[in-house]
């Protein structure tokens, strides 16, 4: 969900438009492009694969002059990065360039319906579905472009910003949201349109956050207009921006990392759209009704993967085995590439990676591939390594992370990985449909029950306080709440630089518990699922040791409360859910804990975000 950039104004409109992508660079991208519409009736698209200085190279022949202008820098969801693909998008008549950050989930009807009226189609994405499809509303009803637009985009689903230039309306920008975020500048005798205010605040603070179902009229010379999709024209609402370009990068908060924590219940929401339907009942990924085979006979699978992504690998595991009965090893990618691994045609690896490009996790791939498994990937960033190395796969779709702990690619990979289980459980029929649609049906629930957990931020920045000089944690789950308590043990120490260690609570016994005293402050994730009165125990063996607790617990909970020092409650899920509900108190704590400690959660020492070498 990268960038958009627009101008309308008597100022540099090629430069202006440069340098606001530039300032949307941080938000991560693959591709970027510019349209330039100048008072003669033309209407030039530049666009090129790759960072925006590739564009200003390609540029630098070309015909620059303009009067109004469209840019976008471009994070592929369909459709790998290419020249081709990278946006703007021509309509088929070249009057119209459209840029667009979204997904358009019901793209395949509308290019169907397209095609059959001759429409052709010369990118893979579903944006250029949508300039067709406005074109050829405003050919077919010979109406102006804003109606057009306005038709067009009652007959799409799913999430977009975009902004359209018309070659003969060198005066007019015509922009909507849903979703995706849109921000009109207001200045002196010149508009200034984006996904956030930080290409535009150098030159005016009034700006106007489109809504969503809003359509901006952006015109030379006249007020800003805004219409609904039925034509209601809405109050423009002026705001004077009082932030800095850097805290307008982060959306206001003072981190990426706290940023994307937040964004999740709308990342969650991108990451089900369209794979959990009609109320739950119907629950599919992409790649596995195109392998039914595979799934249906397989004998085993393997996951690979590395740091946050093997956690939710071990969930992965956890929900594959439940929901359809098929043995499954979780392996990390760098172990399992020189362990000699014994694999079959019968298996099928999965390779988990947000960036796609993780050196371990590709060669075991590799090696995979070579012994016959079919291979199968889950990744964030179309068009990555790992995806053109998989047979088959799917993303998250949870926009680019940026900061270098995972947190929002976490909760949407183990999303993706219980929908996946859900997929596969109905091919092998180890679900009835009615356990699938009652579980599907609470999956749609999950962005708001996150939203719930969010409210707890205040409360665990203040417990935060009690552990920043902890010198070490340990975190503690059973069943499913052993990744996340291992994941929540991986996100203190990588930004924290506490040692903090993952163990099954049963386990504690055999040894660790040897660990607990006053100074060794214990988080266990004890939601109210089968095996609570075991988690109830180990929680009261830690604290007869003396141990310090933070518990997380369901709401309402009134055991644990009573024996532990600290609860944090989040609501009821089915077991097999309450990963990502559990996870999300774990972030906060270690991002409040680093932020006390004065560390630099974003970038936290001797980590990159994408580790591409062994
Ligand atoms: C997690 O917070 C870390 N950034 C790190 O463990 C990361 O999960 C690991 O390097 C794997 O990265 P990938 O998902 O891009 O393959
Ligand atoms: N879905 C569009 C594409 O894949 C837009 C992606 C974006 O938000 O940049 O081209």
């Amino acid at each position: 969900m990268c960038g958009i950039v627009g101008y309308i104004g008597n100022g540099n409109v090629y430069d202006i438009l440069i340098k606001g992508l530039h300032r949307l660079e941080y938000r991560g991208y693959d591709s970027a492009g510019i349209a330039l519409v100048n008072p003669n009736g033309r209407l030039n698209v530049y666009k090129t694969k790759g960072k925006v200085e590739n564009l200003e190279a390609f540029c630098q022949d070309k015909d620059l002059e303009a009067c109004a202008g469209i840019a976008h820098t471009r994070w592929a969801t369909h459709g790998e990065p290419s020249d081709c693909n990278a946006h703007p998008h021509f309509s088929e008549d070249r009057n119209l360039a459209l840029v667009h950050n979204g997904t358009i989930e019901n793209y395949k009807v509308l290019k169907d319906a397209l095609s059959q009226h001759g429409c052709t189609f010369h990118s893979e994405t579903d944006t250029e579905v949508l300039v067709q499809l406005i074109e050829y509303i405003k050919t077919k009803n010979s109406c102006s472009l804003v109606d057009a637009v306005r038709e067009a985009l009652k007959q799409v689903v799913g999430a977009y910003a975009i902004a359209v230039v018309e070659k003969d309306n060198p005066d007019q920008i015509v922009a909507a949201r849903m979703s995706s975020p849109l921000v009109v500048g207001i200045g002196q005798n010149e508009f200034f349109l984006a996904s956030d205010a930080t290409p535009f605040v150098e030159y005016t603070k009034e700006a106007v956050y489109i809504k969503d179902g809003e359509v901006a009229i952006i015109e030379r010379g006249k007020p800003l207009k805004v219409v609904s999709l039925e034509n209601k024209e809405s109050k423009v609402d002026v705001k004077t921006l009082e932030m800095s370009i850097s805290q307008l990068e982060k959306g206001g908060y003072p981190h990426f990392m706290l940023k994307e924590i937040f964004e999740q219940p709308h990342t969650l929401h991108d990451c089900i759209r369209g794979r959990v339907v009609d109320g739950g009942h119907r629950v599919m990924v992409n790649g596995v009704n195109d392998n039914k085979d595979k799934f249906k006979e397989c004998k085993r699978i393997i996951i690979v993967a590395c740091g946050t992504s093997w956690h939710a690998a071990l969930l992965g595991k956890y929900l594959i085995q439940d929901m359809c009965r098929i043995p499954v090893e979780v392996e990390y990618a760098s172990e399992f590439r020189y362990s000699n691994p014994v694999i079959t045609k019968d298996d099928i690896v999965i390779a988990i990676s947000q960036s796609g490009e993780t050196a371990d996790t590709l060669a075991a791939i590799k090696i995979a591939r070579g012994m016959g498994a079919f291979v199968y990937g889950i990744s964030n960033v179309v068009g990555s390594s790992i995806p053109r190395e998989t047979m088959s796969g799917t993303y998250i779709h949870v926009g680019p992370e940026i900061g270098v702990a995972s947190t929002k690619a976490f909760t949407g990979q183990v999303m993706v990985l219980t929908m996946l289980a859900l997929s596969i459980a109905n091919l092998r029929g180890t679900m009835t449909p009615e356990q699938i649609e009652e579980l599907g049906s609470h999956i749609l629930q999950i962005p708001d029950k996150v939203e719930q957990v969010l409210k707890l931020n205040n409360r665990i920045e203040r417990l935060s306080l009690i552990y920043t000089y902890a010198r070490n944690f340990l975190y503690l789950g059973r069943g499913y709440s052993y990744p996340v308590a291992l994941e929540g043990a991986l996100k203190l120490k990588e930004i924290s630089y506490i040692h903090a260690e993952g163990y099954p609570a049963a386990e504690m016994k055999h040894g660790p518990i040897a660990l607990i005293d006053a100074e060794m402050p214990s988080v266990i994730i004890a939601p109210n699922d089968h095996l609570y009165e075991k988690i109830v125990s180990n929680v009261q063996q830690v604290k007869a040791r003396g141990g310090n607790i933070i518990a997380i617990v369901t709401e309402g909970d009134t055991v644990i409360k009573n024996i532990a020092d600290h609860v944090l409650e989040v609501p009821e899920m089915p077991e097999c859910l309450t990963p990502i509900i559990t996870s999300v108190p774990l972030q906060l704590l270690s991002y409040y804990i680093a932020i006390n400690k004065g560390k630099n959660v974003d970038m936290p020492r001797n980590l990159a975000k994408s580790v591409t070498v062994e």
